[in-house]
């Protein structure tokens, strides 16, 4: 089958390269030319475990192409969208401005019979203006439009959509629905679930997953917050409470909040189009404000971990990025909690992996790092906000030679207290109780 992918970011260019690897016909489009160049000489633009390997394997074979211009479209069964819809600034309504402008930019290149799938996390009724815009502009046609969300992880998105739990396709259309079921044929052999639903239903099953996933994080948080007040320990409730199966482990783990590119833009967006409907939906309301709430209050954990004050002291932040095995810094809660610490006064020094290019634009003032130990060089305290693997056996007595005081927040829980407790460091974990 040939297929567009138009948009080559984190679901665009991982969808391309996976259909590619199905044995399709792929063209990935992005109107960034230097994204597209790159992509051309072989160069990834986005860090994704696995995919340098997967694009260049797929270019070899000649089934995956890269262009900045929609040429291909006209010879594509199916275009999918992955073009950003970040929040709308200003009132937190999804911004469609990228998907409307894709759209009409392929409109009069799309062949008569073509499919146009929209993979992008779109509010209910995108694909009705999307089906409005196709058949005001090739009256004449007979394209369709149909819905396709995209779950996969950043960090494990190969994995995720060769993988998926379920591939939601909605359209009420036979043919649309064939188009989609063979772009997905090779899939079979793994058996996972196809929902059929209508379009409108699969664009909020989007939301709603992630809405409901936002809101477990959020539970388990306040729940570590009542732990650290009770003298209980959050990682054993979570345990206690995951082996249940109606409840599942995953998604409890405490921490500084959720991030990332769709979590926190999602839940606002699926809030406005709730009030726009004029229903209520306050538990999605809750776990939007208590999230907003928690990433200052992580600053005030490090400023308490410090005997009350930030002012002049040293802090090293550990990770940037809003979770491991990935680049990206979008909403992560690494940022406001280092612009927390430099408002109170704090020298911030920090390290990642990954993310620290893009971090660089949003925090100019840091001191970027090339190790976790020398980010902690002559720190008052060392702040672990992302739980990349390389943090998890930090050398404690290396670190705390070159600290300034032995002191470790841990807002991801990756330590052990005994082990901190022989280390001779004050820990202050998250839910928990630590070490003084
Ligand atoms: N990142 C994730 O983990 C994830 C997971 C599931 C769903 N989603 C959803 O997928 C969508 C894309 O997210 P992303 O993280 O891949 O975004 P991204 O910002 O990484 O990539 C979007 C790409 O689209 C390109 N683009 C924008 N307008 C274009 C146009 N008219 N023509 C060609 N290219 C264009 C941009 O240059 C950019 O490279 C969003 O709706 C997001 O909510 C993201």
């Amino acid at each position: 089958m040939r297929v567009t992918m138009i948009g080559a970011g984190y679901v665009g260019l991982v969808s391309g390269a996976c259909f590619a690897d199905f044995g399709h016909d792929v063209t990935c489009v992005d109107k960034d030319a230097g994204r597209v160049a790159a992509l051309n000489r072989g160069e990834i633009p986005i860090f994704e475990p696995g995919l340098p390997d997967l694009v260049a394997a797929n270019m070899r074979q000649g089934r995956l192409k890269f262009a900045a211009d929609t040429a291909s479209v006209g010879s594509s069964e199916a275009v999918f969208i992955a073009v950003g819809t970040p929040s709308r600034r200003g009132d937190g309504h999804a911004d469609l401005s990228f998907v409307y402008e894709a759209v009409r930019e392929i409109a009069p290149m799309l062949s008569n019979t073509a499919v146009v799938v929209t993979k992008s996390t779109v509010p209910v009724g995108t694909g009705d203006e999307v089906e409005r815009i196709l058949h005001e502009k090739r009256p004449d046609a007979e394209i369709e439009v149909a819905s396709n969300p995209e779950f996969l992880r950043e960090g494990a998105a190969i994995q995720d959509f060769k993988h998926p739990d379920r591939i939601v396709v909605g359209t009420s259309n036979p043919r649309a629905r064939a188009v989609l079921e063979e772009i997905y044929r090779p899939l079979y052999l793994n058996a996972p679930p196809i929902i059929h639903v209508s379009r409108r239903t699969a664009e909020l099953i989007k939301y709603a997953a992630n809405a409901f996933l936002a809101t477990k994080i959020t539970f388990i948080n306040e729940i570590a917050d009542l732990c650290e007040q009770v003298g209980a320990d959050v990682q054993e409730v979570s345990r206690g409470i995951g082996l249940d199966n109606r409840i599942g482990s995953k998604f409890l783990h405490a921490g500084p909040g959720f991030g990332g590119s769709c979590f926190p833009k999602d839940t606002t967006a699926l809030l406005k189009t709730a009030q726009d409907y004029g229903v209520p939906m306050r538990i999605v309301e809750a776990v939007s404000a208590v999230n907003e709430q928690r990433k200052r209050a992580m600053a005030r954990k490090v400023v308490a971990a410090l005997d009350g004050s930030v002012r002049g002291k040293t802090v090293a932040v550990l990770g940037l990025t809003f979770k491991p095995n990935t680049d990206d810094t979008r909403d992560s809660p690494a940022i406001p909690l280092i612009t927390a610490l430099q408002d109170l006064g704090a020298v911030v020094r920090s390290y990642d992996p990954a993310g620290m290019e893009q971090a660089k634009a949003k925090l100019e003032t840091v001191v970027y790092c090339d190790s976790a130990y020398a980010a902690a060089e002559g720190a008052d305290a060392v702040v672990i906000a992302t739980e990349w693997e390389q943090f998890r056996a930090l050398d404690l007595a290396r670190l705390k030679k070159s600290m300034a005081q032995p002191v470790i927040v841990d807002l991801r829980n990756i330590y052990r207290i005994e082990e901190m407790k022989r280390a001779k460091f004050r820990y202050v974990p998250v839910g928990r109780t630590g070490v003084e």
